[in-house]
């Protein structure tokens, strides 16, 4: 038998179905994503695909950190002299940032957003990053809203990862060559550098550097 609950506040409040054992089977992706940040360690180091990412960045302009997390790139960028705002559904992972802000002294707008429901917010940046988190409809929505000259910054784990590892789920995966693909149909984007393959956390990623021109 299942019964229904309520989850994360009543402004977020959607259904979620609960089974016999008291297990949740469906939340919406701020409910999950706030349980998985609650549950887990906060930590300082950003994703791998920062270190290929911070030699390209400008030392000033508007960037955007899209589903930003924890906020370890959007530190990154701001220690840089960025002006950063971050976006993610997961009010836990805000909460998070604006610690991590404080702490380091540096300034990282945010902002909870759903991207699913409301895609990219309204704006026109120099630097977008996107770091595991794939939304299909955003890869266009992140191209068009670069200013001229503005760096766009991808990383998303590809299919093949399901060889070596049962998550994230084939929903949340790229094709193989996915990526190189969108980034070939844009006429108005300059590839810097494309890889795919396993990274040193034995992850299969598609990782994208793009100008816009
Ligand atoms: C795997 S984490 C990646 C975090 C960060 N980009 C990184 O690479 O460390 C995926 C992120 O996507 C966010 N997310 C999931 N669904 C979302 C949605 N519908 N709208 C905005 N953010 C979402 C989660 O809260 C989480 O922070």
């Amino acid at each position: 038998m299942l019964s229904v609950g309520r989850s994360w506040g009543d402004d977020a409040a959607r259904l979620v179905r609960v089974d016999d054992e008291g297990l949740i089977n469906e939340m919406d992706d701020r409910a999950r994503w706030n349980q998985r940040y609650e549950a887990a360690e906060d930590t300082d180091s950003p994703p791998a695909v920062v270190a290929q990412l911070l030699p390209l960045l400008p030392s000033s302009g508007q960037a955007l950190d899209v589903a930003g997390g924890r906020g370890t790139t959007s530190a990154a960028m701001a220690e840089l002299g960025l002006d950063v705002t971050l976006v993610d559904v997961s009010d836990v992972a805000l909460v998070r940032v604006a610690d991590r802000a404080r702490r380091l002294g540096l300034v990282i707008s945010t902002e909870r957003h759903d991207l699913r429901a409301d895609g990219l917010p309204e704006g026109r940046w120099d630097v977008i990053c996107c770091f595991h988190y794939l939304d299909r409809d955003l890869l266009p929505q992140m191209a068009d809203a670069l200013n001229r000259g503005g760096l766009l910054a991808i990383a998303i784990a590809t299919r093949t990862n399901l060889e070596r590892r049962s998550r994230p789920s084939a929903a949340h995966l790229l094709e193989d060559g996915e990526l190189a693909a969108f980034a070939e149909s844009r006429s108005d984007l300059e590839i810097l550098s494309y890889n795919e393959g396993w990274n040193e956390h034995d992850r299969h990623e598609a990782e994208l550097f793009a100008r816009r021109v």
